[in-house]
């Protein structure tokens, strides 16, 4: 019998995410069907437990229901614990749901393993308070950076979470504290992109030879890259790699295989036609 997994989320017909898992499914020989549910914005819960009726065996959960599906599963992996979001749910023997985030460990694999960034002794800032930002605090920690700055509109939310890293490498702080400071690495985890516009930084603030990462992705590129190449970047990257890896952590706790992802990011990039 097949098993079928799928992506919820409100909006959900622009989600790529089919044809990650297809691809995925395809290289590593798994038989699978992975389909888009539109989710209701006052049902989610309900979405979820018929899907898991119908037999589903997992989920990718986007906006706007990541916060909700972590309300919902009593039953959370550590590193979506402290992210306050689950975007993988995976349907257990018996119909247990279990919640996790792959969210960060996919925006540091795209980093470090795809991209070659070396955190080891670099200053980063992490732009941004939300569900984003909240999952890539710990994996960006793991990773080693010397420095790791929170930065948000709303600082408070900035400083709140800061404080929950309990690390003496991190510090929260209005986007307007950042002048006269440097960062090696400057990953954009607002959503600003969506407005077509960038977050209000001091044009000095990435070091010589540093890098852009925006979350955001697009076909264009997107107006953080375009910050980024402006100011100097060596490297102004998009979340694309980041949505092809945290796809494939999700397929490999759901399958038990690690699919290869350059291909499939290759793929994305090459606007070949998605299901
Ligand atoms: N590539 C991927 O795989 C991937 C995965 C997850 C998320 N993302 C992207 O990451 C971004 C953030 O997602 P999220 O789930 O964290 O969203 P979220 O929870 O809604 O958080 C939005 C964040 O953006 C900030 N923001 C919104 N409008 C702003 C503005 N005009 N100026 C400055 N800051 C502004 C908010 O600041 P306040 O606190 O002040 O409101 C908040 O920190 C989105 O673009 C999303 O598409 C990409």
């Amino acid at each position: 019998m097949t098993d079928h997994y799928a992506v919820i989320g409100n909006p959900v017909a622009h989600s790529k995410s089919p044809a990650i898992h297809a691809a995925f499914a395809h290289q590593t020989g798994q038989h699978l069907e992975y389909g888009r549910i539109l989710g209701s914005l006052d049902d989610f819960a309900g979405d979820v437990r018929r899907f898991v009726a119908e037999g589903g065996r997992g989920l990718n959960v986007t906006v706007p229901f990541k916060q909700q599906a972590w309300d919902l599963l009593g039953d959370r992996s550590p590193r979506a614990e402290a992210a306050g979001a689950v975007n993988t749910i995976i349907v257990l023997d018996g119909g247990l749901l279990r919640g996790d985030n792959t969210d960060g460990v996919g925006l540091v694999r795209d980093l470090a393993a795809n991209q070659g960034f070396d955190f080891d002794g670099k200053r980063v800032l992490l732009l941004g308070a939300g569900g984003a930002a909240r999952g890539a605090l710990g994996p960006l920690l793991e990773a080693g950076p010397t420095a790791l700055i929170l930065a948000n509109r709303t600082a408070a939310k900035a400083v709140e979470l800061a404080a929950t890293a309990a690390d003496a490498r991190v510090r929260g702080c209005a986007l307007d504290e950042l002048s006269g400071q440097r960062f090696d690495l400057i990953i954009n985890a607002t959503s600003i992109g969506l407005a077509g516009s960038t977050p209000a930084i001091p044009d000095d603030c990435l070091a010589e030879g540093g890098w852009t990462y925006d979350m955001f992705y697009g076909d264009e590129p997107t107006p953080f890259c375009r910050w980024g190449t402006e100011h100097g970047a060596a490297r102004a990257l998009d979340g694309l790699g980041m949505l092809v890896e945290q796809a494939a952590e999700s397929f490999a706790l759901w399958r038990g295989v690690r699919p290869r992802t350059p291909p499939v990011i290759e793929l994305l990039r090459s606007g070949a036609p998605e299901r």
